[in-house]
């Protein structure tokens, strides 16, 4: 396919989809092109939540199968009973932290169970319906080209892969198998490798929500290391209009760079965001009845609970993205400023401590007691 050409999906499976990224992305594809067909297949891990698609719920052109990737032969049917002609591939584990403690389930769903649901787009779009348009969206990681130094050049899509934690290479090997499947069955493929994402419905184990949440209860706020690691931060819904972009417009079976042109050393967010929280219920007597426990409420400020905690081990320094394949080929760049994106997403959390309260509850508690 050239640049010339569009490819217009019409039914979309969308793996993942009660996860983070994946619910805003259907929120994005459903206000952008309502007349698609929607189909999310998430397993409902402890990151997924069927409350994340709530305002989708009631569309016609909606529906949720509470399903793993890891089964092919439901994956085949799904396909079938809903004429699939284009998969966005979300569905992983996706926590460092996690790939640490306990790799095995990075293989299963990453490595696994992105190789099943290749075999199951393989069967139905290259099998039984040879000639039939579609795309495989596979949805990745920057962190598989491992660290950079304070100097090194940003990320490029030929720079090659050198994945550093568990979570890393997991990601590295599922490109790797869709790559393949592009290259020996002919199966049509798309790769987006994009920088840390924040905004709303995102699980409080990764560093912004975690830090908007423990300030809002008073709790530490833990500093890997020196705090200086950078990373390039992307609002979420700028992330659906990249991937949006190299499925219409991308060259099959290239990968695209998605990044923010936004770089930070992590002590540098949890400082603005510290500032941010403060002054929002400084601002609002309605939050400070709602968050007695926050620092501003006991005569204190968020950096007081800034507290620099042992290292996490394979700490990749630095990340960041070139942008400029995707911006010179599908147009890409990132609309969301850091200011305004970062100010929605704290306005969320605080709107949102319902939401916030019930996925940290089961589970997480369990995870979070053994890390500390
Ligand atoms: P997330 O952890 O919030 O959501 C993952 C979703 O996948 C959950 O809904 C979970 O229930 C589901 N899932 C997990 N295992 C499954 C299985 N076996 N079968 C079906 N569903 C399963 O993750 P996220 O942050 O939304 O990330 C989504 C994708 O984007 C991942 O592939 C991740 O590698 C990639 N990515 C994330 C970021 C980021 O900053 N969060 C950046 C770049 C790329
Ligand atoms: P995270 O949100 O886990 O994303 P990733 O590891 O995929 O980049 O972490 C972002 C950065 O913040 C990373 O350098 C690790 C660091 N971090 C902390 O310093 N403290 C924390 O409690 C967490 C969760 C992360």
């Amino acid at each position: 396919m050239t640049n010339k050409e569009i490819y217009t999906p019409k039914n979309i499976l969308v793996t993942g989809g009660a996860g983070f990224i994946g619910a805003n992305f259907v929120h994005y594809w459903l206000k952008t092109y309502p007349d698609n067909r929607v189909v999310v297949m998430d397993a409902l891990t402890y990151a997924g939540n069927v409350a994340n698609l709530a305002a989708v719920e009631s569309n016609p052109n909606f529906r949720f199968v509470h399903a793993d990737i890891l089964d092919y032969e439901n994956s085949l049917k799904l396909l079938r009973e809903e004429n699939i002609d284009t998969i966005v591939h979300f569905a992983a584990e996706s926590h460092v932290d996690r790939s640490i403690s306990g790799p095995d389930a990075f293989i299963e769903t990453n490595v696994k169970g992105t190789h099943e649901l290749l075999k199951a787009a393989k069967s139905y779009w290259l099998d039984e319906n040879p000639g039939m348009t579609h795309l495989f969206q596979h949805v990745s990681t920057d962190e598989v080209y491992g660290t950079l130094e304070a100097n090194d050049p940003p990320f490029r899509e030929d720079t090659p892969y050198a994945p550093n934690s568990p979570y890393a290479a997991s990601k590295a090997s599922s490109d790797f198998f869709v790559r393949s499947y592009q290259e020996t069955y002919g199966l049509n493929t798309n790769i987006s490798n994009c920088s840390n994402n924040y905004g709303p419905y995102q699980f409080p184990e990764k560093l912004i929500p975690l830090v908007i949440t423990n300030i809002l209860e008073s709790k530490a706020l833990p500093i890997y290391g020196d705090g200086k690691q950078i990373r390039d931060w992307l609002y979420v819904d700028d992330h659906a209009r990249g991937i949006d972009l190299i499925m219409r417009k991308g060259r099959k079976g290239e990968a695209y760079n998605i990044g923010g042109i936004n770089e930070w050393a992590n002590i540098d967010i949890v400082n603005l965001v510290c500032d941010l929280v403060d002054q929002c219920i400084q601002d609002n007597p309605d939050l400070q009845k709602q968050f007695p426990n926050s620092p501003v409420c006991q005569g204190k400020t968020a950096k007081e609970l800034i507290t620099y905690v042992k290292d996490r081990p394979g700490h990749d320094r630095r990340y960041a993205i070139d942008p400029s394949k995707s911006n010179n080929e599908i147009g890409y760049q990132p609309v969301e400023s850091f200011e305004t994106g970062i100010k929605k997403t704290v306005d969320w959390y605080l709107k949102n401590e319902a939401w916030w309260r019930s996925v940290m509850s089961g589970e997480y508690q369990d995870w979070i007691k053994k890390q500390y």
